[in-house]
């Protein structure tokens, strides 16, 4: 007798194992080209596209399929490149082979060759420069190949324009035949709408067997890895395309305005995501700046040409006013920022006010209901509850407790020409106009220092100093501190 539960578990098992890819995949980058249509100094896969660099787009992605292994080809600018990788891929232990010449995508291929020498794995084959490409799409590329069996499968999408991209040609029984490149092909083969995304499955065996017989016979002078699938059938191997629909998901980029294309449209779905699922209001949805990786609260307002970038984090019902850059920090709830500020690394709580034009970086932290107001630089310190900074201010590697003041054009003078110092100012402290604070030095709670104070001593609790340098001038009773 069959048991209902146990026979469920059994056919739910079984499309488990359907859902899941077969053979194990590894997966090749080719990141070794200059990118000459970029006319830049810098290789193109280390432009950014919403603050990363392309190449880290394509390795995320590689990475959500979790391949058996992840190799990059480099050449170009190869140790920034690895940088970008690893800095990307951290745990996910990239390898790395060298083109030393770019002679072609076959030859960068080739150039990996040793990473895969014993693996009989499927080896997924990714540009650097096609940075939109959905996890989903890669998996539905595996399964097609591992479906089919085939030696090679190749992703491709119909263009309304299709140049500057490989052509596939098809037999009269509609087969795959070859593929045409450009500058190789002639009026016929160009008008082909049908073209190669750059992105294919493997055997890793056949892959490697058939570079061997690549030539650089064509107008480029190249080793062609669009010649490998042509091989391979005339070995008598299958060859398959697997036809894909989101033509851009999977367009490469080849310029600065195919980037800024790209750029865009990142940027209005980001933007229309945080307005639809999210309940942010974007006063000018087209000059709003916010990276894909950020995340912002409800009933947030953000005025024209804030730019919110990196990992930010910013919870409910802020407004950040016109011109300001949050970058890397967290907002908590109804936080104000106030026009042309700029936020770096920095931590804010709720209900502080910050700006206009006040710079917070380096780990800068606003407890609660704290204020920060007109031209004040904040570095690498901490202010506490409901304590005010409002005007011409510089508090550097500075502890400042609850309930203080700080007065106009304060500066803790945090630097001696060789070290940095640190300042404290207690609670409940009143810091005159135009104190200066020469660290290393301590402000007790419920102290005053007198405007133009420059203090280079620490102050005792609830004492009154004032002068150059300060002198301690009276006890402060608790009527005098009001
Ligand atoms: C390639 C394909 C083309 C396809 C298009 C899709 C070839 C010959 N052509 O053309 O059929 O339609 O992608 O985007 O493959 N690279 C190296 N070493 C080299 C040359 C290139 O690592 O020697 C890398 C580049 O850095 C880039 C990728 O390979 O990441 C593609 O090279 P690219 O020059 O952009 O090829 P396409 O001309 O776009
Ligand atoms: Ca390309």
């Amino acid at each position: 007798m069959i048991r209902p539960a146990l026979e469920k578990k059994r056919i739910d098992k079984m499309k488990n194992r359907q859902d899941k890819i077969q053979k194990p995949v590894d997966v090749l980058i080719l990141a070794a080209g200059l990118g000459t249509r970029m006319k830049s100094r810098q290789a193109k896969v280390l432009h950014k596209l919403d603050g990363r660099p392309l190449i880290a787009h394509v390795c995320r992605t590689a990475a959500s399929i979790s391949p058996g292994k992840i190799c990059v080809v480099v050449g170009h600018q190869a140790p920034e490149v690895i940088t970008a990788v690893n800095n990307e891929l951290g745990n996910d232990k990239p390898e790395f082979a060298t083109q030393t010449k770019q002679l072609g995508t076959g030859d960068a291929v080739s150039a990996a060759k040793r990473a895969f020498a014993d693996r009989h794995a499927t080896i997924l084959v990714l540009s650097g420069d096609v940075p939109l490409v959905k996890k989903e799409t890669l998996l539905t590329l595996i399964r097609a190949h591992e479906e089919q069996q085939a030696a090679c499968t190749i992703l491709t999408v119909r263009l309304e324009n299709p140049t500057g991209y490989g052509r596939i040609l098809r037999d009269e029984k509609g087969q795959f035949a070859k593929i045409v490149e450009q500058k190789d092909a002639n009026d016929e083969e160009r008008a082909i709408r049908e073209i190669n995304a750059g992105i294919y499955c493997f055997d890793s065996q056949k892959l490697f067997s058939a570079l061997e017989r690549v030539q650089p016979n064509n107008r480029q002078g190249e080793y062609y890895l669009t010649d490998v699938p042509e091989i391979l059938r005339r070995d008598g191997e299958r060859v398959e395309v697997c036809s894909h629909s989101d033509a851009r998901e999977v367009s490469g980029v080849n310029n600065r305005a195919e980037l800024a294309e790209f750029e865009n449209l990142l940027r209005r779905g980001t933007i229309r995501r945080l307005m639809l699922d999210s309940g942010v209001t974007f006063v000018d949805p087209s000059h709003a700046y916010v990276s894909a990786e950020a995340r912002i609260g409800s009933d947030c307002i953000i005025h024209p040409d804030v730019h919110i970038e990196g990992k930010s984090v910013i919870a409910e019902g802020c407004e950040i006013h016109q011109g300001s850059r949050i970058t890397d920090s967290r907002l908590g709830s109804r936080v104000v920022v106030k026009d042309h500020c700029v936020i770096v690394d920095s931590d804010i709580a709720d209900d502080c006010a910050v700006g206009p034009f006040a710079h917070l970086r380096m780990n800068a932290r606003m407890e609660e209901r704290a204020v920060v107001g007109n031209f004040v630089e904040v570095k690498k310190s901490r202010i506490g509850r409901d304590s005010k900074s409002m005007h011409l201010t510089y508090l550097g590697d500075a502890t400042i407790g609850a309930k203080t003041n700080i007065g106009a054009g304060t500066v803790t003078c945090n630097y001696d020409g060789k070290r940095k110092h640190e300042t404290v100012i207690e609670d409940n402290v009143k810091i005159g106009s135009d104190t200066m604070l020469v660290a290393p030095v301590r402000v007790g709670s419920g102290a005053v220092t007198g405007a133009g104070s420059v203090v280079t001593e620490d102050v005792p609790a609830n004492t009154l100093v004032a002068g150059v340098p300060a002198r301690v001038k009276k006890k402060l009773n608790e009527d005098e501190k009001k």
